[in-house]
């Protein structure tokens, strides 16, 4: 039976999940981040209609849900997907307790919330993790998003996660007010939010953020910000929505968090390029629900700069995904215990001399075992041969048996040698082996963009690959310069990766057997022709296909917006490249505008 406790444990495994629509479009929300932003807001939705309050509750940081109940029972879950097409995951949603499988409401109902987990749980799973020799989740809103979309229903069952609504999407409630609403849907056995309140003016809204800001940490769930909105159901459906937000709403973001703690140790890391960058190992601090044991210091120079010694107390920051970072060092807080960090003059990996070019410190040695490794990891991944199944940990191990000291060694693996691997059993290791067999044939770009020659990254690879595909290696300075983007350094470092390893590139090349890139004729006039472009949110298709079609007609996809781009062209869910554009006045198109335009082309 629908309401039965056995579809709590999670009894199915899938092979994939389906796609399914939203009956009404999931959106977005816009953000602000300081009472001046949220006073600009105000003042544009008072404009809109004088007589309004507001509903506010806390933003949870998790994974948007949209269930769909008919005739009180639960017959759907969809994740948001794009906003109007979601994957169906009805199965792993079941086993969420706090998701009612039936319901007091008998009308077609979509509820919209998010799927947390709590801060306790998070860490509950990541040390389980950690003990088994797994990867740990990042944050409990990666965690939870991975937890919500296993293939495997008893594996979310086991996961223990947490949904809390926030709206509805196809309804028939007549309530007047967004309070009253809420209250049915608390009603009808959905879990409350740990604060939620109506608001009259800047002043209301304002003491509310603060108190939840102060409170957040002793909340079970990890919260963002606070979302804003207008309680007058009909001023909403007046107001209406952008492109991607309703106007009628805001997340009223929460500041990056700073905790004091000491920093224990300089450690340092050496990159495939084999640049040495400092990390500050601290005494492990839990900050909004992360514990976090490692901070950037960026470079040698911002040590000196921040005067950061060994056994400082610190504070540090740390704000959504970015990696934390120390701010400041508490100066008053010294002993005499601290102590000074010597810039090293050798490899730590290797113990070659390090050359010194001011800001950043260089390994030289090219067989260094940190290059080597970093190296491989780097031609494994996505924006390069995306070799599944070639993460970290398999490299290292693979170079530390010897059986990998370098990537061709990569095509020279076997069954049977990886079978002599701990932890390989022959399903891994055949998993690997098609993996590899997987890049053989790849775009010409990727097998260049994979070589990591420095200062040749993804779009200097399309360049290159473009014009000359396999004879770039006897391409001269003078052509090299000639490219769109490139410069004198690029150019120089082109050569000289191709003086030292022309055998290696060439033998590599006869390995992978790389598509050589069709010679594009010279697209014809268009509006986007010559132009910037960066693309951003989701689109209907692939970004790689829209990419593709967008190159054809002669425009360069870059992936950052600048006052030099010419357009921004934006799908469901953008985020902050759209914002930017607007910011700086460079042109956005919709997904359906840019095809209109390729159209007329
Ligand atoms: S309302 C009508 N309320 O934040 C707008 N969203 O940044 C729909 N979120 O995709 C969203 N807590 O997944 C709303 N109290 C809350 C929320 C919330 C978290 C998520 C939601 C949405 C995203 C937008």
């Amino acid at each position: 039976m629908p309401s039965s406790p056995t579809q709590r444990v999670g009894d199915t495994v899938s092979e994939g999940f389906s796609k399914a629509p939203h009956l009404s479009r999931m959106w977005s929300l816009e953000d602000v981040f300081d009472s001046e932003g949220l006073q600009k807001w105000l003042i544009k939705t008072y404009k809109l209609d004088k007589n309004i309050t507001f509903y506010c509750e806390p933003k949870y940081d998790g994974a948007s849900l949209n269930l769909i109940y008919e005739e009180g029972k639960l017959t759907q879950g969809i994740t948001r997907g794009d906003g109007s097409v979601g994957e169906l995951i009805t199965q792993n949603v079941k086993t969420i307790r706090s998701i009612p499988l039936t319901i007091e409401h008998k009308e077609r109902i979509e509820i919209r919330g998010e799927v947390v987990l709590y801060k306790d749980e998070f860490e509950r799973i990541n040390q389980e993790r950690a003990v088994k020799g797994e990867a740990v989740f990042a944050n409990p809103r990666n965690a939870a998003a991975g937890s919500l979309r296993q293939l495997d229903s008893s594996i979310t069952a086991s996961r223990n996660l947490v949904f809390l609504p926030y709206g509805v999407g196809e309804n028939t409630l007549e309530h007047k007010l967004l309070s009253q609403r809420m209250e049915y849907i608390y009603s009808l056995g959905f879990k409350r939010p740990p604060l939620s309140t109506t608001c009259e003016n800047f002043d209301e809204i304002e003491a509310v953020y603060e108190e939840m800001n102060k409170n957040r940490d002793s909340y079970a769930m990890m919260l963002d910000g606070m979302v804003i909105k207008v309680n007058e159901i009909a001023a909403q459906i007046d107001m209406g929505y952008t492109v991607k937000n309703p106007r009628f709403s805001v997340a009223y973001k929460f500041p990056a968090v700073e905790k004091i703690t000491t920093l224990k140790e300089i450690v340092l890391q050496v990159g495939r390029t084999g640049a040495v960058t400092p990390v500050a190992i601290v005494e492990p601090t839990n900050i909004d629900g992360v514990i976090v044991e490692r901070a950037t210091l960026h470079n040698f120079d911002e040590i000196d700069r921040k005067d950061i010694r060994i056994n400082d107390k610190v504070i540090i920051l740390r704000s959504g995904d970015v990696i934390p970072k120390i701010i400041k060092v508490l100066e008053h807080e010294r002993d005499g215990s601290e102590v000074k960090f010597e810039r090293p003059t050798s490899c730590p990996v290797c113990g070659s001399e390090l050359l010194d070019e001011g800001v950043l410190l260089k390994c030289q040695n090219l067989t260094c075992e940190a290059r080597v490794i970093n190296s491989i990891i780097y031609f494994a991944s996505k924006p390069c041969l995306n070799i599944d199944g070639l993460g970290s940990k398999i490299v290292e191990a693979l170079f530390e048996s010897g059986l990998v000291k370098s990537v061709i060694d990569l095509f020279d693996l076997t069954l049977e040698k990886l079978l002599t691997l701990e932890g390989f059993k022959e399903k891994k290791a055949q998993n690997l082996l098609d993996s590899l067999e997987a890049a053989k044939g790849s775009e010409y770009w990727r097998f260049v963009n994979s070589l990591g020659i420095e200062h040749i990254g993804e779009v200097a690879s399309k360049t290159l690959s473009a014009r000359f595909g396999s004879s770039f290696v006897d391409a001269s300075k003078e052509e090299l310069v000639a490219l769109e983007g490139f410069g004198e350094e690029m150019a120089e470092s082109v050569l000289e990766f191709v003086r030292v390893n022309r055998e290696t590139i060439l033998k590599l090349q006869e390995i992978l057997k790389p598509l050589e890139p069709l010679q594009r004729e010279e697209a014809k006039e268009n509006t986007f022709k010559g132009k910037s472009v960066v693309l951003t949110g989701s689109m209907s298709e692939s970004r790689d296909v829209i990419k593709e079609m967008l190159e054809a007609l002669g425009a360069k996809v870059v992936s950052s917006v600048s006052k030099k781009t010419d357009f921004v062209i934006y799908g469901e869910d953008a985020g902050s490249k759209y914002d930017k554009a607007v910011d700086l006045g460079v042109a956005v198109l919709s997904e359906q505008e840019m095809r209109e335009k390729i159209e007329q082309a």
